[in-house]
């Protein structure tokens, strides 16, 4: 990946030398090139800045040196053609969905403005060439958009493949499917008096699964419950009271499509039965499966469905796990996995379900809750089948 930054303040990049960062430019996972503004300028002040038409407090960073130095690192790139990267308080938030989409950029260039910003017509004229961004760190003011690039570019380039040393620690993060990361613990088992959670020294790993989960979920309500909303107050725990009836074919035949669309595309295929399916078909799975909807204000924004496997009564089958994207990464599929668990009857010693052979973040997803991938062909061409053993 590569990432140019263009700031006045050249120095205050130094840190992306150290640590990980600096290690993937050396070995080249990351170009990382940072340039000064003033390199731009004409005059012999190198005047970057001057004061605002219609009036008001501060400086504005004029046009030109921007133009110019966006130009000169355009002409660098052979062609190519980056994402423009401007930091800025009134941009949008910076989050780790931010984040993951930027790392799969092949080139973003960050625009570090100072004083009260950058004159408008640098963002207009970048945008008619390439895709620009104007992005916030958070509800604060800072002096300039150097930290915010520096943070940005740390979170952005420790998901570019090959940078962290243990990519499992990409998985059990703060933020990646909406909850913050629960509390950890090293040796010594007794510091200052205080113990360790004697269930994380049981050897018990469904137990320290299920501990870890509750903590993510006691700390999220604690400290940002505005992050639970989504999961909480759809009511999740109320699903047993939204089976579905065949009134919701239509709607969940809309939101099937619009969830696999992500699916078609990690998996190559169209030809997949969640897209393609008619509503009669929809309609039918209503009568083999039993299927739950979550409603938001009316609206169906969520659904699993589960049945006793046809060809083993010991098997509970889940299926069709799908929520509108707009409101996915907060942890709504996650407890709706959980939900369709329980409502396995009794007696079930295996639960399984099927996922395309490419679709990378749904394995992901169910290798975290506890699922392995059975050898060979799945269900369905391109699938793989996964199942997870189930204490009867
Ligand atoms: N520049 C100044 N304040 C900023 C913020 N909150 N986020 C990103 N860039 C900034």
């Amino acid at each position: 990946m590569r990432i140019d930054v263009l700031t006045i303040f050249p120095d205050y990049l130094a840190p992306l030398g150290l640590s990980l960062i600096g290690k993937a430019r050396g070995r080249g996972l990351l170009d990382v090139r940072v340039h000064d503004l003033r390199e731009h300028t004409t005059d012999a002040h190198r005047t970057v800045d001057d004061t605002p038409y219609g009036g008001g407090p501060g400086m504005v960073m004029k046009p030109e040196p921007w133009g110019a130095a966006l130009d000169a690192v355009v002409a660098r790139g052979g062609g190519a053609v980056p994402r423009l990267v401007v930091p800025g308080p009134g941009g949008m938030p910076f989050t780790q969905l931010l984040a993951r989409e930027l790392a799969a950029e092949p080139w973003l260039v960050f625009a570090c403005g100072r004083y009260e910003g950058i004159d408008e017509r640098v963002i207009e004229d970048a945008a008619t060439r390439m895709r620009v961004s104007v992005v916030s760190l958070g509800d604060y003011v800072l002096n300039g958009g150097e930290v915010a690039a520096l943070a940005m570019v740390e979170a952005v380039a420790r998901l570019v493949p090959g940078v962290l040393g243990n990519a499992e620690s990409l998985v059990e993060e703060s933020h990646v499917d909406g909850l913050l990361e629960y509390p950890v613990y090293t040796k010594p088992p007794v510091w200052r008096g205080l113990e360790v959670p004697p269930v994380l020294v049981s050897g018990n790993h469904a137990a320290i699964r299920e501990w870890r989960h509750g903590q993510r979920l006691r700390r999220t309500a604690a400290r940002r419950p505005d992050l639970l909303h989504a999961s909480e107050a759809l009511g999740i725990e109320g699903l047993g009271t939204l089976v579905a009836t065949a009134g919701d074919a239509a709607e969940l035949g809309t939101l099937q499509r619009a969830c696999w669309v992500s699916e078609a595309m990690a998996n190559d295929s169209l030809d997949i039965p969640s897209l393609t399916e008619s509503m009669e078909t929809v309609r039918q799975g209503l009568g083999e499966w039993r299927t739950w909807v979550v409603r938001d204000s009316g609206r169906l924004v969520a659904s699993v469905r589960g049945r006793v496997s046809p060809d083993d009564p010991q098997t509970w089958e889940i299926g069709r796990l799908m929520v509108a994207p707009d409101l996915q990464g907060r942890g709504i599929g996650r407890a709706l996995l959980d939900f369709a668990e329980g409502a396995a009857p009794e007696g079930t010693t295996t639960l399984w379900l099927n996922t395309g052979r490419g679709s990378a973040d749904n394995l992901r997803r169910y290798k975290r809750a506890g699922y392995r991938i059975l050898a060979g062909e799945g269900r369905y061409p391109g699938t793989v089948d996964l199942t997870k053993r189930r204490r009867p």
